[in-house]
């Protein structure tokens, strides 16, 4: 039997997960790891694997269905990862002791990097960025979740994606070992890091000088957008489908497929398909992820039937048991 403090970094047993998402459905895992630096992150995950678990890994749980019930294993939360800073003169080490962190306030023309670990949210980045006069990250004004997920699905929108912003990555390979993979070694594509298995521990960030107010103006915009079309407060794990291949939807969107099938505003329990935008399904409160899970595969074949589209998944179902 492990004990808590079996484990080399923070551990809680049985720990509820639903209020770690942004669905707020779910159960309770075995274990639930929380280091605090990517050097952490690495020792939980090699220390799990060696006790034979395969943990999965937990970052702002914004495009993330869990079921209910209890997760047997082990699951590593990113939560307290949260350290962004500037390169130091010498270069850009992304876990360093705290002497080498100590970095000199932003100037004109000085380097435009930024270093984050992964549990940085990206509207913390956003903000940074923003102070910083830095261009680059405002295209994801409004995108919930951390740098980890946002880099492993290159989160973003119609006016950017995460990758476009990034320099390095420093991941841990499914071997336990670390690697820094520089961007041109990587292949990130629509909604999807091209990382594989791998966790992300933390990036180098490259963006565009310019200045606070431009960046500012731009973010408020895409902010405003966001808002007009998408339930962006309300439960839910974002767009649920990922967008079809134009040329088999006639240019359909996922959600405009959805509302086409007249499916916005339809029910299971306390799940609806959101009435604004028809890829959202939204806990309105009591939702349990039989329900939610119910109603997106309602969706699913619904619109099958009617457009002959079978969209796929974007959002990740952690599965009990
Ligand atoms: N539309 C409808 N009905 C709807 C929803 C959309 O007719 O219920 C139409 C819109 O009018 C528009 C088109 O479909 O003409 C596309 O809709 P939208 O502009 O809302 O963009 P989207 O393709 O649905 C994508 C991303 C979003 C991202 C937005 C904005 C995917 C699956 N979704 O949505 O990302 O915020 O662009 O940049 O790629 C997410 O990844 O979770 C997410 C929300």
């Amino acid at each position: 039997m492990l004990s808590l403090t079996s484990w080399p970094v923070a551990a809680l047993h049985e720990a509820e997960l639903a209020s770690r998402t942004y669905m707020r459905v779910g159960g309770r895992v075995r274990w639930l790891l929380e280091p605090a630096t990517p050097a952490e992150l690495a020792l939980a995950w090699t220390t799990a694997r060696e006790r034979g678990f395969t943990p999965r890994i937990l970052g702002g749980g914004c495009n993330l269905i869990i079921e209910d019930g209890l997760l047997e294993g082990v699951v590593i939360a990113t939560d307290r990862l949260k350290r962004c800073f500037r390169p130091t003169l010498g270069g850009a080490d992304i876990d360093p002791n705290e002497d080498e962190a100590r970095v000199a306030p932003a100037e004109p023309g000085s380097d435009p990097r930024l270093i984050a670990w992964s549990g940085v949210t990206l509207q913390n980045l956003v903000q940074t960025t923003t102070a910083l006069g830095l261009s680059g990250f405002e295209c994801l004004a409004g995108v919930p979740g951390q740098l980890g997920g946002g880099i492993a699905m290159n989160a973003g929108g119609r006016y950017g994606e995460m990758w476009d912003s990034v320099e390095l990555v420093r991941v841990l390979e499914p071997d336990g070992s670390i690697r820094d993979l520089p961007r041109a070694e990587c292949t990130p594509r629509y909604r999807n890091g091209g990382l594989g298995e791998r966790v992300v521990l933390g990036a180098v960030l490259r963006l565009k000088p310019s200045t606070p107010a431009e960046v500012r103006e731009r973010a408020k915009q895409y902010l405003i957008e966001k808002r007009n079309v998408q339930p962006v407060t309300e439960w839910s794990a974002g767009c649920v489908f990922k967008n079809p291949d134009p040329a088999k939807s006639n240019g359909s969107s996922a959600g405009k497929l959805v509302e086409l099938c007249g499916l916005k505003g339809r029910t299971r329990g306390d799940a609806i398909v959101s009435p604004l935008h028809g890829n959202f399904v939204i806990n309105r409160g009591a939702a349990t992820a039989a329900d939610v899970l119910a109603l997106i595969e309602e969706v699913r074949t619904t619109v099958a039937e009617k457009t002959g589209v079978v969209l796929e998944n974007e959002v990740k179902v952690w599965r009990a048991g």
